[in-house]
């Protein structure tokens, strides 16, 4: 294969050797079966492209400081994509067929995951799709399942340095009744006018306040946002918000490190009163934010007035970080190792 740099990954596709795919018919998922195209024939019909059945996930497997191959809580990630399939009338993927698709998509691809200490890691992106066709509104009643993996950096350009962020108010993400709360291509549809209005303004990503009420802090972009004041992490509660695997993590080791947690609904009235504030994802990991703008009303928020992350922040980056690549003790039982 060719040399890669690792530590120059931009968070992109990379062609990598082979994929993994299953498909769901008469009532069953097939084997897997492992191929070395990119592409996938479908039927011009096929739900997936008209009405959009279609669901995904994202996870990364680590290079360990010992050299072992590490997946983090990928059980979560199963979970979570067995509820989007839920939520669009889809087959659920068992987790066993999850894993074993997963674990064959990194090992087949072993050359492409990132040594450690290079700042990069092998993305995993697993793909449920309705391929029936159909040309009524209904379900289909043919899906694939496909894993397929890409060498990644960072994804804010940034890395873990603050980043700026406004707030967008005229186009909703979500709503609160509908499938912001599980991990659909829909919803990131919908969230591209915000991001390139974010984008053309200057600014990393756009934040979505609640759809309704226009008062509560969503999500930002790809990642759920956290605040931190007196000893305390705050993240939001609402019904349009993707369940955070990594925002989950987080408020287990902030309470391991001695701090309060709560999740509730997080007014942006709120912002000037953090000391620190966040994006956490796995592809953000946590990237701190030192600007918040309203894009509307011109309103600034300004945090890490010095240009750096916070201490909170950075205790729970190193923590999550150590554990993900084998330098803490993985205590909570999150990672598998597969090599
Ligand atoms: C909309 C949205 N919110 C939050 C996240 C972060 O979730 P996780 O920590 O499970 O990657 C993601 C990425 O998966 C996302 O797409």
């Amino acid at each position: 294969m060719e040399s890669l740099e690792w530590s120059k990954l931009p968070f992109g596709y990379h062609k990598t050797k082979v994929n993994v795919r299953c498909f769901y018919r008469d009532g069953k998922w097939s084997e897997p079966e492992i191929s070395d195209s990119e592409y996938l024939p479908i039927h011009i019909s096929a739900t997936s492209l008209h009405y959009g059945q279609a669901a995904f996930e994202g996870l990364k497997a680590y290079r360990g400081v010992k050299g072992d191959v590490r997946l983090f809580r990928w059980q979560e990630n199963a979970a979570r994509l067995r509820s989007s399939a839920r939520g669009l009338f889809m087959p659920e993927v068992p987790d066993d067929l999850f894993f074993t698709c997963v674990k064959t998509a990194v090992l087949e691809n072993i050359d492409y995951l990132p040594p450690y200490g290079t700042g990069a890691t092998l993305y995993i992106r697993p793909l449920l799709i309705g391929i029936g066709p159909e040309i009524g509104v209904k379900p289909a009643n043919e899906y694939a399942f496909i894993v397929f993996v890409t060498p990644v950096g960072p994804y804010f350009k940034e890395g873990f340095n603050p980043v700026k962020i406004a707030i967008v108010r005229d186009s909703d993400r979500a709503a609160p009744l509908g499938t912001g709360n599980i991990k659909v291509g829909g919803n990131y549809a919908a969230s591209l006018r915000g991001m390139l209005k974010a984008h053309e303004a200057g600014y990393s990503a756009a934040m979505y306040l609640d759809s309704k009420y226009k008062k509560f802090i969503d999500e930002i972009g790809a990642a759920n946002f956290f605040g931190i004041k007196s000893n305390t992490y705050v993240t939001p509660y609402s019904s349009s918000i993707l369940p955070s695997i990594t925002n989950k993590s987080l408020q287990v080791l902030a309470k391991d490190l001695g701090m309060k947690v709560e999740v509730r609904p997080t007014p942006f009235e709120e912002l000037p009163t953090f000391e620190e504030v966040g994006a956490c994802g796995t592809a953000a990991i946590i990237t701190p934010i030192g600007e918040i703008v309203d894009l509307d009303t011109g309103e600034k928020f300004i945090f890490c007035p010095d240009g750096k992350p916070g201490k909170y922040s950075k205790m729970l980056y190193e923590k999550l970080m150590g554990i993900q690549f084998g330098t803490e003790e993985d205590k909570f039982n999150w990672i598998t190792v597969i090599g």
